[in-house]
């Protein structure tokens, strides 16, 4: 085990703008980093852009702009700022253009070719620029007489070249082994089966160079060849942390503090290239393994996966600037279960917007706050026992980190959004206006908003990680910011800890947490 929890995103091509596809596996990585900064863990996230290959390079063409130019502008005015927008804290972002990258890459095939892994040979066969993957006789599709590829449904393109090759097919073994018997390293069980059943077949080697276009890294022996991106590309989990550097160094101590890699996080599109050819990289150059590669299902429209080539129409922020950054974060965590397909829909989320956030968390919110206003002067009652309560939330705060922790953020968010029905559920239940009205009542009165404003504390940190700029609004408005603390700083263990919140803390009013919607 690595000390830090380091997880990582798929690096995006930059070849055009992110969408609703891209911000999903973005969004997960940064709730899963938030939760598990909140669990007390030491924590490193981190983001990137693919920039290399024919895919990048072609379009930059197509908009007669150098690819440098291209991948500067796009990373900076379109990759960048949704990032921000969206409230991802990643700690690191890393450009495989960058000199801090492309150095170590180019190390690590030295070394690679040093140790015999890398021989010279030719490559004859077909390309598909779209996945930038060279195809195997199996991912072929045969379409009215041509070859295509299956996922871009356009013509392969005939490579033949001189190439230098990694030797993958003395690693199929070796990973098939690791899979049968450390089944945790590769999820869900639908990604592992498809990959186990990869490697029992016929595995290949790989060619890692190609010679007809300069868009790349060069090979450092074989300067009139670039290196494929994807081999380019994959390093960029260790090369952002100091691969290959000195141990003495900064560089080598990061190393030493994050690698093996967590978690990596990607879509299926992208499983074998991370569960395959990654993981015998590293196995050759004698690196440890990272711990999982978790393979996310695919955002799907009128039933295909969502692309650049086929986009809604929908872009992140149309759906931001009518439901806010943390509802769009909210629905895409609690709408699809990890690991299998979903569709995004505007009535979807429409509907998740007022039953879930709005009356089941905001109105609480709202209602709790006024009412200790009202009657108890702005002042948080005594602490008082309400086991119905505390005992809901115990199991809570368990099955959510339990479930949070294992990429079931679905399963997380149900846990925590039943118990926000149990607190509604309660203050129905007690009514406490109507004990308001009868003096003799005083102390039933005090448990009551007692227990639901503690109640609240408790959502606040379990729904910081998913809905970070609400939940800061509920924690200044219970006050619990004097009288507690910041929020970022509350353990995930400490919300199930009953009794949090200090009596006479001082509540104000906010604004709305999820405002009503306005009509189309
Ligand atoms: O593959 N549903 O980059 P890419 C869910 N550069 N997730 C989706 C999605 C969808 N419809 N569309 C995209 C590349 N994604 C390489 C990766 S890593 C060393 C190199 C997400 O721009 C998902 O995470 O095509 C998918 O794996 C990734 O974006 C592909 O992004
Ligand atoms: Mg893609």
């Amino acid at each position: 085990m690595s000390k830090t929890f380091y997880l990582t995103t798929p690096i995006y091509y930059v070849n055009d703008a992110p969408h609703l596809g891209h911000a999903y596996t973005t969004i997960a990585g940064d709730v899963l980093t938030r939760w598990h900064r909140q669990r007390g863990e030491s924590v490193w996230y981190l983001t990137g852009t693919d920039e290399h290959g024919q895919k990048v390079m072609r379009t930059a063409e197509a908009n007669g702009v150098a690819p440098q130019e291209w991948t500067d502008r796009l990373v900076e005015d379109a990759w960048k700022p949704l990032w921000k927008h969206l409230n991802i804290a990643n700690d690191d972002f890393i450009r495989t253009t960058s000199e801090r990258h492309m150095s170590r890459v180019q190390r690590f095939l030295e070394k690679l070719k040093e140790s015999g892994y890398i021989y010279e040979g030719e490559y004859d066969g077909l390309y598909c620029v779209g996945c930038e993957e060279f195809k195997l006789p199996g991912d072929i599709l045969e379409k009215d007489g041509e070859k295509t590829c299956p996922t871009h449904s356009r013509a392969l393109e005939e490579v033949a070249e001189t190439n230098w090759f990694f030797k993958l097919s003395a690693f199929a073994k070796p990973l098939l082994e690791r899979y049968q018997q450390h089944p945790e390293t590769c999820e869900p069980a639908s990604a592992r089966n498809e990959v186990i059943s990869f490697l029992s077949g016929d595995v290949v080697d790989l060619s890692i160079s190609r010679s007809s276009f300069n868009w790349g890294i060069p090979v450092s022996w074989d300067p009139g060849q670039v290196v494929y991106v994807w081999f380019d590309a994959l390093l960029n989990y260790a090369t952002a942390v100091g691969l290959g550097d000195d141990p003495a160094s900064e560089g080598g101590k990061k190393f030493a503090d994050t690698w093996p890699a967590s978690v990596h996080l990607v879509g299926k599109d992208i499983l074998r290239f991370h569960a395959v050819i990654w993981p015998a990289m590293l196995m050759a150059a004698g690196l440890p393994l990272p711990e999982k590669v978790f393979a996310h299902g695919w955002l799907l429209v009128g039933g295909e996966k969502m692309s650049k080539s086929k986009l809604t129409g929908i872009a992140p922020s149309d759906i931001t600037s009518h439901f806010g950054v943390d509802a769009y974060r909210y629905y895409f965590m609690r709408a699809i279960s990890f690991g299998s397909d979903g569709s995004f829909s505007w009535e979807d989320i429409s509907a998740r917007y007022t039953s879930e956030l709005a009356n089941d968390f905001g109105n609480l919110a709202s209602r709790t706050i006024a009412m200790i206003e009202k009657y108890c002067d702005a002042k948080v009652p005594a602490v008082a026992d309400e086991p119905i309560l505390s005992d809901a939330l115990a199991d809570a705060v368990r099955v959510a980190d339990e479930k949070m922790c294992a990429l079931d953020f679905q399963g997380g968010l149900v846990a925590i959004m039943d118990f926000c029905k149990r607190v509604n559920g309660y203050v129905t239940e007690q009514a406490p206006w109507v004990l308001a009205k009868d003096d003799s009542k005083r102390a039933e009165l005090d448990r009551v908003l007692y227990a639901t404003a503690e109640s609240l504390r408790a959502l606040a940190i379990l729904l910081h990680a998913t809905m970070p700029e609400t939940t800061e609004k509920l924690w200044e408005s219970l006050g619990a910011h004097q009288s507690i603390g910041a929020l970022g700083d509350q353990r995930i263990a400490s919300a199930g800890m009953w009794g949090g919140l200090p009596a006479g803390t001082h509540v104000v009013k906010g604004e709305v947490l999820f405002p009503r919607l306005l009509e189309e």
